[in-house]
């Protein structure tokens, strides 16, 4: 009895084998990284936005800062739900994130859409080899993947409707 409350201090998902918990770190861990960069950078493009259809684009960067938000932490749950930590401290995102400097000030719409897109394009492409390298190794690490795809590929169509002929 000692031993099994024990195992359940050290290993929330007892379950799971090291291999599989590792592997989820190893994918999920830059999706989170990316996640709260552009959460950041979303925030910097919200407060800086000018020009036309200001309102829409100003109110539609705070959404995509609240998803980034939800899908960072999805992505960091389902990694310490299998017995491992995140590292998301501002100084490691900063180090590790792939993404440009966003530019500085006040900006015209159509350069902060793109500047965001290109932010979301940096998560996706963490986030899409995710997908395809989590599917043989664990379903639900996967899913989890699956899911933030889908709506960064929504949110990043909602940006571009704006700058599109
Ligand atoms: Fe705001």
């Amino acid at each position: 009895m000692t031993e099994v409350i024990g195992t359940r201090t050290t290993s929330p998902a007892s379950t799971t084998s090291p291999d599989v918990a590792a592997a989820a770190a190893q994918f999920l861990s830059p999706v989170v990284i990316e996640l709260q960069a552009l959460a950041v950078n979303g925030k910097q493009a919200h407060w800086h936005v000018r020009g036309s259809n200001f309102i829409g684009v100003h109110e539609l960067l705070d959404t995509v800062v609240d998803h980034a938000q939800e899908y960072a932490d999805t992505a960091a749950e389902r990694v310490v739900a299998l017995g491992l930590p995140i590292d998301a401290r501002i100084q490691t995102v900063a180090e590790k994130t792939g993404t440009t400097a966003m530019p500085a000030g006040f900006q015209k719409s159509d350069t902060m859409i793109q500047a965001i897109i290109g932010q979301i394009d940096v998560a996706l492409a963490v986030v899409n080899k995710a997908v395809a390298e989590l599917g043989e190794i664990d379903a639900s690490s996967q899913d989890v993947a699956i899911e933030i795809a889908r709506g960064l590929d929504k949110d990043r169509w909602f940006l571009f409707a704006h700058i599109s002929e």
